[in-house]
């Protein structure tokens, strides 16, 4: 009981990584505090209480603490939207089943779970992009769920086959322009980013961020391995500027003419979009916007997703959970905190999603990109995409 009250407890060095950040890194929190990111729909989660909790939960085993296990949810989180309150307590209210959750970045929950072990109170870990679902699943973090309302409501591609993960929010990888320094129209698919005239114009983050490595695997998917070298050596020597900074740091070199072509997910555009600060009304405001491939296979896309852990303890609860993130309430609140498109045929997107119009979209199963990970990760090597 010692060891799982000390495994569970934040230690100093995780507390300071996790603070206030996802995986895009640039994505700032509003209004968070230190104390804040254990979170609990009953009551805030304060240490001493958090810990009385990991007791109970590691010395239930039957009888009327069995019973009340049941009505908890252990969750691990790298989303950080204040919208996720009104999920969490809709959940609750609707199955009696309190929430807590812990807050934390991407990869740092994904190794935090794998060092808790059989030991973690973890039910659930919600994260984004399927290469890190993937890299999850690899590591032996999900157990298979059988859901015929899951499998009904997320689309097969945006799932693992096997049950062990679910997307239920969607983001397109865009282009979008400086339309001073290129014509509307010039630039139409991930392919054109390639094209020898737009040398030094280029700007797109390093080859290490997921969301990178999925969008060249979705290259290498539909071109093979040899031809998605070449489009990578190609994109590099159009670069205007060594990879930095996040997508959000592409989008305002592209407003500010340091770049004039960049890549960047759809939400950190809607985020602009429709942010309070004029100034970042401006900057998304007057750049040409690329949905890319839209005479082809579609426009690159990935999710957010969550999997039921392998060593849940309230696994009845977690898949009840799953379930409610799609139904319509849910998948509009999931959806909207960040500015994604919902998973549920039917749904639309927020308003300033929606004024960007429909696109069609790469029905590439999102787990590929997970599988071509590692010859993602070697080709941007090779062709020295930093
Ligand atoms: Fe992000």
């Amino acid at each position: 009981m010692k060891t799982m009250s000390n495994s569970i407890l934040p230690g100093t060095g995780w507390d300071s990584a996790v603070m206030g950040r996802c995986a895009g890194r640039e994505e700032a929190v509003v209004g968070r505090g230190a104390g804040q990111r254990q979170r609990s729909t009953r009551a805030p989660w304060g240490g001493a209480w958090f810990l009385l909790g990991l007791v109970w939960l590691a010395s239930a085993g039957g009888g009327a603490l069995a019973q009340a296990e049941e009505n908890v949810l252990n969750i691990y989180t790298s989303r950080h939207y204040q919208t996720d309150e009104a999920l969490y307590q809709a959940f609750t209210e609707a199955t009696g089943i309190e929430i807590n959750r812990l807050e934390g970045k991407d990869d740092a929950l994904i190794e935090r779970i794998r060092s808790e072990g059989v030991n973690s109170p973890a039910d659930i870990l919600i994260t984004v992009d399927a290469g890190r679902l993937w890299r999850a699943e690899q590591a032996g973090l999900f157990q298979e769920v059988v859901s015929p309302l899951l499998e009904a409501r997320v689309p097969a591609h945006l799932r693992h086959s096997g049950g062990r993960w679910f997307g239920f929010s969607q983001r397109a990888r865009l282009i979008f322009y400086n339309k001073d320094l290129v014509p509307a129209g010039a630039i139409a698919t991930y392919e054109d980013l390639a094209d020898p005239k737009w040398r030094g114009l280029v700007c797109i983050r390093s080859s290490s961020n997921i969301y990178n490595l999925s969008l060249l695997g979705s290259l290498i998917a539909a071109h093979g391995e040899a031809a998605a070298e070449a489009w990578a050596r190609a994109v590099v020597a159009n670069f205007a500027r060594p990879p930095q900074g996040g997508d959000t740091d592409q989008i305002r070199a592209a407003a500010a003419g340091e770049c004039g072509i960049v890549v960047a997910n759809s939400y950190y555009f809607a985020r602009l979009l429709s942010s309070a600060k004029a100034a970042d009304r401006e900057v998304a405001e007057g750049l040409g916007v690329v949905f890319p491939n839209q005479d082809g296979r579609g426009t690159h896309v990935n999710i957010s997703g969550a999997g039921v852990l392998k060593h849940a303890r309230h696994k009845a609860a977690a898949i009840r959970f799953l379930e409610f993130l799609t139904s319509e309430t849910a998948q509009r609140i999931f959806a909207d905190g960040n500015n994604e498109y919902p998973v549920v045929a039917g749904l639309a997107p927020t308003p300033v999603l929606a004024a960007l119009g429909e696109f069609k979209r790469d029905p590439l199963e999102v787990s590929r990109l997970g599988a071509e990970q590692a010859a993602a990760q070697r080709i941007f090597d090779r062709a020295g995409w930093k």
